[in-house]
């Protein structure tokens, strides 16, 4: 996906259905930065971190049938790229007039944002890395394989001799 890499270290086992968390512990879309710092504070993460973590939203998109939410954040959703920050902070996002929950939408009406996504501008203390992020792509890849290798690894019983494999991408 044309970003930075990022380490990987096996050693997540499987486990019984019955040691998965209760429901209501993933975050909630339609909430703001308030329920994120619930939800990620209790994780270890801090204000820095939830904002780069919230920039894998460049990829992929909401679906009616599973979400509720409808549609991509990015123009190129396989491509790992700032483009989420960029048009947070640039496209002017109005409420979707739909028969769906509440999301925001660009004036294409291609690209969508969540309530979640857009709390990330009004926060106070999280706006000011959505500005770097969508300044700089080269701190946004920093400090995305950071965290995303730290939220990989929550948890993970890891043999202490476990070394990290790097995978090579085919066309480096
Ligand atoms: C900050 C809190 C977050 C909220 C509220 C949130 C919410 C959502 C929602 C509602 C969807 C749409 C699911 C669907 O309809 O298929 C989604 C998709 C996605 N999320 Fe998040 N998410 C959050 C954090 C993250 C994090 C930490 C990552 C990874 C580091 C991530 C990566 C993704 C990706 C890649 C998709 C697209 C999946 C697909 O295309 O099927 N999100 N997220």
């Amino acid at each position: 996906m044309q970003g930075p890499t990022i380490p990987y270290r096996p050693g997540r086992i499987d486990k019984d259905a019955s040691a998965c968390t209760p429901d209501g512990r993933l975050p909630d879309a339609a909430q703001g930065t308030d329920h994120l710092r619930n939800i990620f504070y209790r994780m270890g993460f801090n204000d820095q971190e939830i904002v780069a973590l919230a920039g894998a939203h460049a990829l992929g998109r909401c679906h009616t049938d599973r979400s509720g939410f409808d549609g991509p954040w990015t123009f190129s959703p396989t491509v790992l790229t700032n483009d989420y920050y960029t048009l947070l902070l640039n496209e002017k996002w109005h409420i979707r007039k739909w028969d769906g929950p509440k999301q925001y939408q660009d004036k294409t009406k291609g690209l969508m944002m969540l309530p979640a996504d857009y709390a990330l501008i009004q926060d106070k203390a999280m706006r000011p890395w959505v500005e770097k992020y969508a300044k700089d792509n080269d701190l946004f890849f920093k400090d995305f394989a950071a965290v995303v290798n730290k939220l990989f690894e929550l948890g993970v019983p890891f043999n202490p001799d476990t070394k990290p494999i790097i995978f090579k991408s085919s066309n480096a």
